[in-house]
């Protein structure tokens, strides 16, 4: 018999046989909840399904190879969705509360309304006077797009069956109700049962869906992660409060690029696009402080200099801190083990933080070398020159390793005026032409040449 996996983690979604504090599969606490099942299925000895219909792969039409895509006319959103969005696709905007997600949505719901597609944006949230409202504020409240408020969703899917739209917005799934599943708006199953019913709808009636799903702290809603695999593309809005620097990441996508990023900005008047974001990442940048280093980095296709701050502080007697934003805690400890034992520059003793400037968050391994030369910098207390650019991955034994793009990482450090990059000594020549190239082997060169010691 199969073994019967009646709680599910509102975190990832995993499914588990018995409750417990903290969920195996990713490690989050009180997240696991009971599953109210659907009611059951028929119990008769055949199969019981009706007969379906299989295509010989050779009688599809080309055409049908590549999807025809719209473009919102927002570079920015475009190029994340892999070039626009695509027909008869599920794509899930994950974010957390309050970060913008449906101000996003309403301005592309808005764009693509525009451009000739029939847009339903359905909001569970808010009433349509206060969508209203938002769109006033933004300018767009002349836009051709139709708005429903409603969480029924069997009133939703009728009501699209009769409307016929090619882009349907659901703000947001955690408020959708589906009246054949038995638990409370928001719990796993009932957000699964949701976004099932919509992607499937979408897929059959050949119409778009974007299902917004907040990201939540507490158990007892689910968060955008259960519904990850089912849809074909999962974006995610990211970006500090403070600051107004919006990102929206693809980290999966089935009809282009992963990894794919669009810099937005978020003003009075909603979300600007950032045509240039390195220039934007690099504009609060002072005077050359200790512990400042500039990383010429790449987010999917594009290059982007960011700063990387780094602090070193005496530490309390026996507890020495490592904090870390926008960057991985584990590579920061494997940095600081390696000069540690490579390099013979030891941070015991004392607090590091790093930091990298302007909420973003890098996951590249090529920012390495940027993040060892800024926890020199700031322990020696010697700033870097302002104009020069780092990048390189180390490996555990002090050595640098070549990184990917060189060539549009040093375009974009000489297009902002950078006159000088400390890299790994490059296999192939090209780009850099006009910057002072500063090749190295190994971790200890370059703390060598740079700091003298
Ligand atoms: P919202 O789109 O409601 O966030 P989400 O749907 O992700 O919960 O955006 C909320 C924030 O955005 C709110 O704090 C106000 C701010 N905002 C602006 O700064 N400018 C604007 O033009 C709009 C519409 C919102
Ligand atoms: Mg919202």
């Amino acid at each position: 018999m199969a073994k019967d996996l009646s709680f599910s983690c509102t975190e990832c979604g995993a499914a588990h046989s018995k409750w417990s504090g903290r969920c195996e599969a990713c490690g989050a606490w009180n997240s696991i909840v009971e599953d109210k099942p659907l009611t059951a299925g028929p119990k008769a000895k055949s199969l019981g399904g009706k007969r379906g219909r299989t295509i010989p792969l050779t009688d599809l039409a080309t055409e049908e190879a590549a999807p025809p895509r719209t473009r919102a006319g927002v570079e920015e959103l475009d190029r994340v969705l892999g070039g626009g969005l695509v027909a008869a696709s599920a794509i899930l905007v994950g974010g957390d509360p309050g970060i913008g997600k449906s101000t996003l949505l309403l301005q592309a719901a808005a764009r693509f309304a525009r451009n000739g597609l029939k847009v339903i944006y359905v909001t569970g949230e808010e009433s349509t006077a206060q969508v209203q409202m938002r769109a006033r504020r933004l300018g767009l409240d002349q836009s051709p797009v139709h708005l429903a408020a409603e969480t029924n969703l069997r009133d939703i899917l009728t009501t699209l069956e009769a409307e016929n739209p090619d882009l349907v917005i659901i703000d947001s799934i955690q408020t959708m109700w589906a009246d054949n599943v038995e638990s409370a708006p928001g719990s796993v199953s009932q957000v699964r049962a949701a976004a099932h019913q919509l992607t499937t709808f979408a897929k059959t009636r050949n119409i778009a869906v974007i299902l917004v799903g907040h990201v939540t702290k507490e158990g007892a809603i689910a968060g955008p992660r259960v519904v990850e695999h089912m849809v074909d593309c999962v974006l995610y809005f990211e970006g500090e409060r403070g600051h107004q620097f919006r990102i929206l990441r693809a980290v999966k996508n089935r009809f282009g690029p992963a990894d794919e990023i669009g810099v937005f900005e978020m003003t009075g008047k909603g979300l600007a696009e950032v045509k240039n974001p390195s220039a934007l990442f690099l504009s609060e940048r002072g005077t050359p402080a200790p512990g400042s280093v500039v990383f010429a980095g790449i987010e999917g296709t594009r290059p982007l200099l960011c700063e990387i701050q780094a602090l070193v502080s005496p530490a309390a007697p026996g507890q020495s801190r490592r904090s870390v934003v926008g960057w991985d805690g584990g590579r920061l400890n494997m940095i600081l083990a390696v000069l540690e034992s490579r390099c013979g520059i030891s941070f015991t003793g004392l607090d590091v933080y790093l930091n990298v400037a302007g909420g973003l968050r890098i996951s590249e391994p090529a920012a390495d070398l940027a993040v060892a030369c800024a926890l020199v910098s700031a322990r020696e207390d010697a700033a870097l020159p302002e104009t020069c650019v780092i990048f390189g991955e180390i490996s555990l034994s002090g050595a640098l390793r070549p990184v990917a793009q060189t060539e549009n990482r040093l375009k974009e450090a000489q297009k902002l005026g950078f006159t000088s990059a400390i890299l790994p000594v490059l296999t192939k020549r090209g780009g850099g032409a006009g910057l002072e190239m500063r090749e190295m082997r190994d971790l200890a060169g370059v703390i060598e040449a740079v700091f003298g010691i």
